[in-house]
């Protein structure tokens, strides 16, 4: 068969282990996923009063323009409607920006380690990737500035950064912005928006009118609880949008998804509350760091990437044989890291108890 050469060798995305694989392999009766910053606390109540309510036909497909989930996210943003563009999670919108705009001939320039499928996409248009190393886990946005050439289709920035959760400095970021090439398309990943808490962070919202090569990204799978739904969104300057519009599945978000998303978002206090159990559940994981003397990195996330001091791979495998599945840093860049989702206070607790144990047998000292 006639492959395009880009796809060779290519290996597919590696998702954490379910929980019924690890029930299964370790006969444990409770697992707790702490591996791909899903909310732990699921999504708003008002979601699932709804869907125990409400009544769908099946057979038809859903809006393709999406125009109830549009007018209620562009009204919760004060974005206008047709400043958005929505795919089947963030995940779609990356795989679209990259197939309007990556091919070989052209590169891109992203952080490193950041999300991997900035880097895939590219690789199956065929483009070169330029990865710039991040400094104290942000993006060095000056050396990225020295990457970007007349070939340069598509910057990534991801803020906060996956896997490290650290947030780009808006003064940084504008500075960035005001010399990048128009012609250049610059992303702005911010997945776990909703959970920044960083006083320096400025909403970005605005530059989007400011600077009309910018597009933003944000999802329904983090904060909202919503994964299992698969809903993501783009805000961009009108002629971005209408550009990437064509590129879209006609069908690409659900009935059932644009339905449930129009009810997540009139419900901000569950939002409020995710926020601020996160906080603490993020300050009671970095008391321990620094108790014990474990690096870890400033998140405005609801993962944190921190310091294990012995070979992540086993830590991450004794952890699982405990009932708690999180990310070894081996498999995100970053040795001798896990990369732990922030859970509910009884999870975070017993994750630490767990943790102590397994680091005092590979002989850390802490
Ligand atoms: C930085 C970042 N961007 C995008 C995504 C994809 O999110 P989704 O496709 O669920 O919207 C993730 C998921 O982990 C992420 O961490």
């Amino acid at each position: 068969m006639k492959w395009k050469k880009e796809i060779e060798g290519l290996k597919a995305y590696q998702p954490g282990k379910s929980i019924e694989a690890v029930q299964k392999e370790f006969g444990l009766s409770t697992i707790h996923k702490l591996a791909s910053n899903e909310n732990p606390y699921g999504c708003s109540p008002k979601v699932q009063e709804f869907l125990a309510k409400e009544a769908f036909n099946f057979a038809l497909y859903p809006d393709g323009a999406a125009t109830d989930m549009r007018s209620t996210v562009s009204e919760h943003l004060g974005v206008s409607g047709r400043k958005l563009i929505f795919g089947n999670g963030s995940d779609e919108l990356i795989s679209i920006i990259s197939r309007s705009l990556l091919r070989p001939g052209v590169n891109t320039v992203m952080a490193k380690p950041t999300f991997s499928q900035y880097a895939l996409n590219a690789r199956i248009e065929g483009a070169e990737v330029r990865e710039v190393p991040l400094k104290d886990g942000t993006h060095d946005l000056v050396e990225m500035l020295e990457q970007i050439d007349h070939e340069t289709a598509v910057v990534w920035l991801c803020s906060p950064n996956n896997p490290t959760g650290v947030v780009i400095d808006d003064s940084a970021l504008s500075a960035f912005l005001d010399k990048v090439p128009q012609n250049v398309l610059v992303v702005l990943d911010e997945a776990y928006f909703e959970y920044i808490t960083n006083p320096t962070y400025r909403n970005t919202l605005s530059y989007i009118d400011e600077y009309p090569n910018l597009l933003i990204l944000r999802t329904f799978s983090k904060a909202y609880g919503l994964a299992s739904f698969r809903v993501g969104y783009g805000m961009a300057s009108e002629p971005i949008i209408a550009k990437l519009e064509p590129v879209r599945g006609p069908f690409n978000t659900t009935v059932l998804s644009q339905a449930v998303v129009s009810v997540a978002v009139e419900d901000q206090s569950f939002i409020d509350m995710c926020r601020s159990e996160n906080e603490k559940g993020k300050q009671l994981i970095e008391k321990f760091c620094t108790a014990h003397n474990l690096h870890f990195y400033p998140s405005d996330t609801n993962f944190i990437l921190m310091e294990v001091k012995t070979d992540s791979d086993i830590v991450f495998q004794k952890l699982m044989e405990k009932g708690y599945i999180v990310r070894s840093g081996n498999v995100l860049g970053v040795p001798g890291y896990v990369r732990v989702t922030i859970g509910t206070r009884e999870q975070n607790e017993g994750f630490l108890r767990q943790l102590s144990d397994v680091l005092k047998d590979q002989g850390v000292a802490i």
